[in-house]
């Protein structure tokens, strides 16, 4: 196996970070202008963790395609991390929402569309009913509150290097000898994550039963594979495994498929017949704008009906005022109707594919000790082989350099990737040619890595 030179790697990097610095000088200058008003000098910290010590600016996206302020073109994989699933600007979303917002955005009225796309999410992931959020952190928020009360249990299980937005129970790894701690980094937790939460370990069913066993676990929140450290695939009979763990514990299933909606359009619980007894979503749902959403099993809602003390309508804790707005409706309804329809996943997916085919050419021929997952629509690399089994694993194979090199060496050429754990998403617009771009690029910058002398 090859093993990367790591001085040619830093001098790569260098000439790779001033080849970008003289590329983006407007880019770089709104940086720095913004630098004394926003945090990071970005209106959310997580859009500074950018290779290259500042991040492109947006002038105009369409399709697979976004224009920075430079005035430079490039092919998109990184599409919003998700969120841009359906492409940028998806005309009909667009047409959806001109018409929409003409005729009031946010009443504290239903709309028609609501049900329709509470009907539609039903068709796809097999849950009856369904309520709306504004983000998939707030789905899963409330989900885990929901979870609490009709169990009357206090605990979560969670996997470690899980990833499901900022919901405090979640951010937590599983230690040495299987104890609960803060993720490393965690911001200030609420409350110690070892009170809430107990922390198993991916593809381990062990793990999880050990978990269960104090009889003291809610909800078991999981994504059907992680998708936040890489691509985590599960093993055969881990999910059903899963579910049977959850079964006889007592314990409700949450799967949130807020990035595993790349495998299709009902997700992996749609692909592999999945049956949760709530699940989240949100992101791609929204076509771009703000939204989520999460699924009630018919048993889960009517032991929700039975808490006739529990405040779902007012101050109660599970709660969002411009949740399910008219706006955010009628997005979903155009997305989930006319842009991620089956047959676009099925042209996504064909396309991933080729992407996924085209990096492991590379790896073979350079014998790297690399990998890529793939999952529906969505590939990852990850710099470890055979491709990390679990979390953990997956977080052990992370090399902070490579990434800002490769990140650096496409964005330099007309290609973006997700800068999380470099993930590439096909979306409707993508073509066999920014594939095949890609392809040649991948191969340019890791041949450049691993010449000779
Ligand atoms: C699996 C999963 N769930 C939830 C979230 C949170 O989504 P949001 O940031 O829209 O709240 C994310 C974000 O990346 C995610 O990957």
């Amino acid at each position: 196996m090859t093993t990367i030179d790591r001085p040619r790697l830093a001098r790569l990097i260098q000439r790779e970070r001033a080849s970008y610095l003289e590329r983006h000088p407007r880019s770089h200058a709104a940086f720095r202008a913004a630098l004394p008003h926003l945090l990071g000098g970005v209106p959310m910290t997580w859009m500074g963790k950018w290779s290259g010590g500042f991040p492109l600016h947006l002038e105009r996206a369409s399709g697979n395609r976004v224009v920075d302020l430079d005035g430079l073109s490039y092919v998109d994989f990184a599409l919003g991390d998700t969120g841009a699933m359906a492409g940028h600007s998806p005309p009909a979303v667009i047409a959806a929402l001109r018409e929409r917002a003409e005729r009031g955005l946010t009443t504290m009225l239903p709309t028609e569309d609501a049900a329709w796309v509470g009907a539609e999410l039903a068709r796809r992931f097999g849950l009856p009913l369904w309520s709306f959020t504004l983000t998939a952190t707030d789905a899963n928020r409330w989900a885990l509150r929901l979870a609490r009360m009709v169990t009357g249990r206090p605990r979560v299980l969670c996997f470690s290097y899980c990833y499901h937005g900022s919901v405090d129970e979640t951010v937590a790894v599983r230690g040495p000898a299987g104890e609960t701690l803060p993720r490393p980094g965690s911001v200030g937790p609420q409350v110690d994550p070892a009170l809430t939460t107990r922390v198993a370990e991916w593809n381990d069913l062990a793990s999880v039963e050990r978990a269960l066993a104090p009889g003291d676990v809610a909800v078991i929140i999981t994504e059907p594979a992680l998708t936040n450290i890489g691509i985590v695939l599960p093993e055969p009979g881990f999910l059903a495994g899963l579910r049977a763990l959850a079964d006889a514990a007592g314990t409700l299933l949450l799967l949130d498929e807020t990035h595993t909606l790349s495998a299709g359009p009902g997700g992996m619980t749609g692909e592999l017949g999945l049956a949760p007894d709530l699940l989240t979503i949100g992101k791609a749902i929204g076509g771009g704008i703000p939204t989520g959403a999460y699924g009630l099993s018919a048993a889960v809602a009517e032991r929700i009906r039975a808490h006739r003390d529990a405040d779902l309508v007012d101050v109660g804790g599970v709660g969002g005022t411009l949740a399910g707005n008219a706006l955010a409706m009628a997005a979903m309804r155009a997305t989930l109707g006319e842009v991620l329809t089956a047959e676009a996943f099925r042209r996504m997916t064909a396309l991933a594919l080729r992407f996924a085919e085209g990096v492991e050419r590379t790896i073979a021929a350079h014998a790297l000790p690399w990998s890529i997952s793939r999952l529906g629509a969505r590939a990852e690399y990850r710099f470890a082989r055979p491709a990390p089994r679990n979390g953990s694993e997956a977080a052990r194979a992370g090399d902070e350099a490579l990434d800002e090199y490769l990140h650096l060496y496409l964005a330099n050429r007309g290609v973006l990737i997700t800068r999380f754990h470099n993930m590439a998403l096909c979306c409707p617009a993508t073509t066999a040619a920014d594939v095949e771009l890609h392809d040649e690029l991948f191969a340019a910058a890791v041949g450049e890595l691993c010449a000779r002398g």
